[in-house]
């Protein structure tokens, strides 16, 4: 997978990918059989321009996949959705390179933000458990109006509704970047790589494991 994939903010140059992002995010949904917040061609292009997104691209710039960040209660809190890889290319890992790619925009863009997901779907779930996400209840995120209304187009919003927003068929997951080391991820390799300093937890168990 290393080295396959361009994984970068998404610019102007990428605006054209929209309408199949849109598409290929309405098909995999019903494919899925679960609810989604709709997200129209025109949105993805405003993310796009305002640097709030990460598109994934093949060796012959063709599209590969996408995520994108919003945020939200003036900036305390930055949502990743819309996270989508084209068929063709899924399972070998490329989710996994673009929400890295999504963390360390988000950490770098708002330091001082909690980020947050919602997701039915197993891939997420690992893979933000993986990167330090925690499952939370929704009391937890953002209180945000225009972030629920996005609920508003997913087929299970009478559920939300009905819950008073309490729960739902999503998993909350989210991410308190004071209370995790912080991460740097090599654009080359995508790797991740803790900064020093910031993980005293590993110090102690290299002390443990050299038995000093
Ligand atoms: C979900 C999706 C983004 C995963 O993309 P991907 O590039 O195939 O994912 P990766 O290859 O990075 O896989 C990451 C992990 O998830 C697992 N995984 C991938 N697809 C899976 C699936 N359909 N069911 C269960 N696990 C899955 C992988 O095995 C891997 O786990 P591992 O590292 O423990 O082996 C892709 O299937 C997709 O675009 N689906 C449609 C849109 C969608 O569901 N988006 C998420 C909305 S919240």
């Amino acid at each position: 997978m290393e080295g396959t994939f361009k994984i970068i903010i998404a610019d102007e140059r990428h605006t054209v990918f929209a309408e199949t992002i849109s598409k290929e995010m309405e098909s995999s949904a019903k494919q899925r059989g679960t609810g989604i917040a709709k997200r129209t061609p025109k949105y993805i292009q405003e993310k796009m321009l305002e640097g709030k997104a990460v598109v994934a691209l093949t060796a012959s710039d063709s599209w590969a996949g996408f995520c994108y960040v919003e945020t939200w209660s003036h900036g305390k809190y930055v949502a990743n959705s819309g996270l989508i890889v084209s068929p063709e290319f899924r399972k070998s890992g490329l989710a996994r390179d673009i929400k890295k790619k999504v963390l360390e925009l988000s950490t770098t863009k708002y330091p001082d933000a909690k980020l947050f997901g919602l997701t039915t779907g197993l891939a997420v779930m690992k893979i933000n458990s993986d990167l330090g996400y925690e499952p939370v209840t929704y009391s937890e995120l953002t209180d945000d109006e225009e972030f629920w209304k996005g609920c508003r187009s997913c087929v299970n919003f009478e559920i939300l509704q009905s819950k008073d927003r309490k729960n739902c068929l999503c998993t909350a997951m989210l991410y308190d970047p004071k209370e995790k080391p912080e991460v740097t991820v090599n654009s080359e390799t995508q790797e991740e790589k803790p900064k020093l300093g910031h993980s005293i937890k590993q110090v102690f168990s290299a002390l443990f494991l050299l038995n000093l």
